[in-house]
């Protein structure tokens, strides 16, 4: 961090000197011990509103793109300011130090624009809010704070070629298997640092640590679980999975057994290393939905119309054997079951014994070693992104 002096001090100073609550609005939804998030007006309960800020949590600003108005509410979050320990740990991986080009990708409430300005330096703070409402409360809270940081309302998947080059960027939103947006390779120098939220449909998410080669191509690895809000144009096709459910109630399809547990593969090390072969397939699970402990996995592709369902059922409990159905052109628990073998032929693999390498030519994620390729993305309209 910078002082008015010109001394360079750590992270520690910044976190001191930036202060939360000056971020938050006053109208906020904060989740409930049901993970649903409750409106809370500081106006009208002024403790309840620095208690949430004050906690290690996030805090909700916008949900549905702003069309859901607060008191209203709803499941969707399209803009929060993240828990501070996930801010904390993702600003020390990012490694900013005095004089640093940043650029952040995300600005949401502005909090963490002003950490990065607090370590590099206002002036060479570049900060990206692709909603505009967001972009103009961000703005006002950073100068209101005493930050001057360039914020641009705009799609961050480009960038930012005028400031270009960076030492550092950061994405605050996650991005999508395969489509890691190619300028922000290209915006890097050689060995500056790309700290961003990744995920398949899947499994949302990790955190990827890649460093850049300053011609466009840049690698690292898995560095941690983080769970973010998509880049708003890499938003999976969201609101089918009642209705592919009943696709498949309705339908005349066979029911066969597998062995593999859906739970083995809904969640935990298994759910993402299964969700990198099956990155474009959507799953939920139903807790004991019928009332009579039997668990429900659904999968479904929606480009395809296909769907899958396993029941964990009190049989399968004993017999070891979990009924399927599957409809439509891809076999989508079969495929499941390959990955999930995939995952066990190879020792198990937490996420982080996966790496990433971004170039012109495309998207590669690989097991322990580059070379060890599991999975490519072929590069989709370079000049787009
Ligand atoms: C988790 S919030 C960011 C939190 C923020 N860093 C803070 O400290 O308050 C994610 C933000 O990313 C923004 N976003 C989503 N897609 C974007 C895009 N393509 N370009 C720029 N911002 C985007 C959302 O509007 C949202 O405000």
């Amino acid at each position: 961090m910078i002082l008015k002096d010109g001394t360079a001090v750590g992270s520690d100073a910044a976190f001191e000197l930036v202060d939360r609550a000056a971020f938050i609005p006053a109208r906020i939804w904060f989740d409930d011990e049901n993970g649903r998030p409750q409106p809370i007006d500081r106006a009208t309960e002024p403790a309840r509103w620095r208690a949430a800020v004050e906690q290690d949590a996030p805090i909700v600003t916008q949900l549905d793109d702003g069309a859901t108005v607060w008191p209203a509410t709803s499941m969707n979050a399209t803009s929060s300011a993240s828990e501070p320990s996930l801010v904390r740990g993702m600003l020390d991986r990012l490694d900013v130090q005095p004089g640093h080009r940043v650029l952040e990708i995300g600005t949401g409430t502005g909090y963490n624009t002003a950490l990065l300005c607090a370590l590099a330096g206002e002036e060479n703070v570049t900060s990206i809010e692709v909603d505009p409402v967001l972009a103009d409360g961000a703005r006002a809270n950073l100068h209101a704070a005493g930050y001057r940081p360039t914020v641009i309302t705009g799609d961050g998947a480009a960038g930012h070629r005028e400031r270009a080059p960076f030492d550092r960027i950061i994405a605050t939103c996650a991005v999508t298997a395969g489509h890691i947006p190619y300028a922000w390779a290209a915006q890097t120098i050689e060995h500056g640092t790309i700290l961003s939220p990744w995920g398949t449909l899947f499994c949302n998410g990790v955190q990827v640590h890649l460093s850049a080669d300053g011609r466009g191509r840049a690698q690292g690895r898995v560095v941690d679980s983080a769970s973010f809000m998509r880049l708003r144009a890499q938003r999976g096709p969201f609101g089918h999975a009642g209705r592919l459910s009943d696709l498949i109630d309705a339908a005349d399809v066979d029911t066969d057994t597998t062995t593999v547990s859906p739970s083995a593969v809904h969640a935990g090390p298994a759910a993402f290393a299964v969700g990198v072969q099956l990155a474009d397939v959507q799953q939920s699970m139903a807790y004991d939905f019928d009332g009579e402990g039997t668990d429900e996995l659904l999968l479904y592709h929606v480009p395809s119309e296909s769907v899958a369902t396993v029941h964990a059922t009190a049989d399968a409990a004993v017999t070891g054997k979990y009924p399927v159905r599957q409809l439509g052109p891809r076999r989508l628990w079969t495929e499941v079951e390959t990955a999930h073998a995939w995952w066990l032929s190879r020792l198990e693999p937490r996420h982080t014994r996966f790496g990433l390498t971004i170039s012109t030519t495309g998207q590669e994620i690989w097991l322990d070693e580059p070379g060890n390729v599991v999975r490519t993305w072929p590069a989709v309209a370079p000049s787009a992104t």
